[in-house]
């Protein structure tokens, strides 16, 4: 019983924080069908970097079979781990506390690596993707999402109103997508969607073709393919 309030409480608290971060402009629920769309099919085995408070984690539990998230902090997968109980997935997902610059699974490992709203987060992203590239396997997909500029103006704001900064790395979209194009041998490409952006790179595998057309365009001479989500 005592847990039930301590999930419920969680879960409102969650729930809270949204209504502010709707208020400024950014609408969690929209964001995550964005990425979702761009994540989706979820088949095989799915890591995703950076737990957080579990919101993109509960959508990948109500989609996939196995989920792995990883996180540096164990109070936030503390958290994140009792919205999945109160949402009845948390038996589908595997918490390990580590950090992403050093990942403790094999190469190869997972079909699908997803991460939403981390980059900005990591001291040395160049060796978490590195990581991320180095355990997917061939013909799998590493989806990344982040804020755009108006998703940290937003984030910025919420942050200054409450008398706290929003703590960021800075980094180049581009050059992130570069990084998986010469790092990791991969077609990649980036779509753009409400205060926030997803980049998809797709690892070679002779069986698998990236997809194109709708939504996708390649950009031959860099590699890259780039969309809208309006297309
Ligand atoms: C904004 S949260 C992620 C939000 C989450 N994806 C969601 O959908 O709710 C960013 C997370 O990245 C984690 N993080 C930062 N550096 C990390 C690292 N080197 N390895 C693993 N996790 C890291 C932080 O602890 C934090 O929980």
């Amino acid at each position: 019983m005592k847990h039930r309030a301590q999930l419920m409480e969680n879960m409102a608290r969650r729930r809270q924080r949204e209504e502010v971060y709707r208020r400024y402009g950014y609408d969690v629920e929209r964001a995550l069908d964005f990425v979702m769309s761009a994540a989706e099919p979820l088949m095989g085995r799915v890591l995703e970097v950076g737990t957080g408070k579990g919101r993109l984690l509960s959508r990948l539990a109500q989609q996939a079979e196995e989920v792995v998230t990883v996180d540096i902090d164990a109070g936030e997968q503390r958290m994140a781990r009792l919205a999945l109980e109160l949402e009845g997935t948390a038996h589908r997902v595997r918490f390990v506390t580590a950090d992403a610059a050093h990942l403790p699974f094999g190469e190869a490992e997972f079909d699908v690596v997803v991460s939403m709203n981390t980059l900005h987060h990591l001291a040395d992203w160049r060796a978490v993707l590195r990581e991320m590239i180095r355990v997917s396997a061939p013909g799998g997909r590493i989806v990344l999402a982040d804020f755009d500029e108006e998703g940290f103006r937003i984030f910025d704001r919420i942050h200054r109103d409450e008398g706290r900064v929003h703590g960021r790395v800075f980094y180049d979209p581009e050059e992130v997508a570069r990084f998986l194009a010469q790092e990791g041998g991969m077609q990649v490409g980036r779509r753009q969607g409400p205060a926030q952006w997803v980049m998809v790179g797709w690892k070679a595998s002779p069986a698998v073709v990236p997809p194109s057309g709708r939504g996708w365009q390649r950009s031959v001479s860099r590699g890259l393919f780039h969309g809208s989500q309006d297309e």
